[in-house]
């Protein structure tokens, strides 16, 4: 970008259609609040600031997009003033300013680049995204020039003639101005109009009365909408998930059922993964090449190292970091933990804050016993150590490198290197105890 870029982002609406306590913007499209994903994407044009304008009482929201600045925005009078409360911020900068909606989540930072270049190139003082729906109704029309083909007017839905209904080009939302009018520009927009708000499209008006000139961009509709509803929140999780798989397969992973697997938006996946049907990944989570992640498997906030077999029904939850070649098996739950290179946890099995040393294998039904109901303890199994079947070991508890735990121990403290442990009760053998046993019992009740 040749000059400065800043953004503002209105996300003061609560968004009451929506029916929750969270402000509108906080709720999640692919792992990430609707306001982030904006914020992330005008980043990606280099923004040297980003201003939010929020709604009263909204702390959760301040705390999502910190440590960007907030400005409140305590009465809502329209989309002029929402810029407005950003007033002392915008005042003296240079270069470009793009308005945005917190909850148009969609727009990709390429077509916001697109906008930005199309106001640069003629210098102009707005240019507007613009797209063409279905349905045009609610939306702000774009009224352009016929000789030219520059923007000549925005004229809101409420306040549009018969002949202005007819438009098909439509306000997306997305704005971008020339910063040293802007303020100007919002400053002479009155609110003589059907809603009685201060509307940011009149911006258009005002700068042409000025001698200056505006400009539309296309863009596809599919990245312009808006959610204000749980319905439309699922629109959009669909339509991203959608491009974060095409993502996903272009940059090299297979997924053999893409409808069936969820990616957050910042899923990593590396060369020639494989991905099983239904697999989630929730945010957070880094897979290696040459990983195969199998069926039915859940994974959140972890790295699986380079080769590593996941699944299927596996679940890899926070901290869980698993080495390169490991492989962890059906119904196996990992948390806060390190599996390191080539060690197996195949089947039914507990592994909490703990650490797994390479090529370690444990047995099925090994649970590592981490909480005492207060504190969260520490499991430290060493390199190439065996844990036998359906082990207990209560933490805080170290087994040394190679040691071997026999299978249903309950093991506690330490364990050094290449010992055996064994915790069974003794073993007691009565010789033909059972059959005596069936014989007085089918006398005493006269069963079989
Ligand atoms: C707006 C545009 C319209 C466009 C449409 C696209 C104006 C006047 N109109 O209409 O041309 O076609 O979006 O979806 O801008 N907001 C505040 N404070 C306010 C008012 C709004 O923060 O005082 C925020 C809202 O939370 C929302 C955004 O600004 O995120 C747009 O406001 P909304 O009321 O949805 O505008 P529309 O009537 O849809
Ligand atoms: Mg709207």
């Amino acid at each position: 970008m040749s000059t400065d870029l800043s953004v503002v982002v209105l996300a003061a609406g609560m968004g009451t259609r929506m029916k929750s306590a969270l402000p509108k913007v906080m709720h999640k499209v692919a792992g990430k609040p609707m306001v982030n994903h904006v914020i992330d994407a005008a980043a990606k044009l280099d923004a040297v600031k980003t201003m939010v304008v929020v709604g009263p009482d909204m702390p959760k929201l301040i705390d999502a997009v910190a440590p960007h600045p907030t400005f409140e925005q305590t009465d809502r009078l329209g989309t002029a003033h929402a810029v407005l409360a950003a007033k002392d911020a915008l005042t003296g900068l240079s270069g470009n300013v793009l308005v945005l909606y917190a909850d148009s989540p969609l727009f990709t930072a390429e077509t916001l680049k697109r906008l930005v270049a199309a106001r640069e190139e003629g210098d102009h003082c707005v240019a507007v995204l613009g797209f063409r729906p279905e349905d045009p109704s609610g939306y702000g029309r774009l009224v352009t020039d016929d000789q030219t083909g520059m923007l000549s007017a925005i004229v809101e839905d409420k306040e549009c003639d018969d002949a202005q209904r007819q438009i098909t080009f439509c306000n997306s939302g997305v704005m971008c101005f020339r910063a040293e009018d802007m303020i100007a520009t919002l400053d002479a927009i009155d609110n003589a109009n059907a809603k009685g708000e201060y509307y940011l499209t009149d911006a258009v008006e005002v700068a042409r009365k000025n001698g200056k000139t505006c400009v539309a961009v296309e863009v596809d509709e599919a990245e312009t909408l808006g959610v204000n509803s749980r319905t439309q929140l699922a629109e959009a999780e669909a339509i991203l998930q959608d491009r974060l798989r095409t993502n996903a397969m272009v940059e090299g992973a297979t997924l053999i059922d893409p409808a069936s697997v969820f990616l957050s938006a910042d899923t990593k996946l590396g060369r020639d993964v494989i991905v099983e049907p239904n697999v989630v990944f929730g945010p957070g989570v880094t897979v290696g090449d040459n990983t195969v992640i199998k069926a039915f498997s859940h994974l959140e906030s972890c790295v699986v190292g380079a080769g590593a077999d996941i699944g299927p029904y596996a679940r890899l939850r926070p901290g869980a970091d698993i080495g390169a070649g490991a492989k962890v098996g059906n119904f196996v739950e990992i948390k806060k933990a390190v599996v390191e290179d080539g060690a197996k946890v195949n089947h039914l099995s507990y592994i909490g804050d703990a650490r797994v040393g390479a090529k370690a294998n444990i047995g099925a039904g090994t649970i590592t016993c981490n909480y005492d109901g207060y504190r969260k303890q520490h499991t430290d199994i060493g390199a190439g150590a065996f844990i036998g079947s359906n082990s207990s070991l209560v933490a805080p508890v170290e087994i040394g490198d190679g040691a071997i735990v026999g299978a249903g121990s309950t093991v506690t403290g330490k364990v050094d290197q290449d010992a055996l442990v064994l915790t069974r009760a003794a073993r007691t053998e009565k010789p033909g105890w059972a059959a005596v046993f069936r014989e007085k019992m089918r006398a005493l009740t006269g069963k079989k």
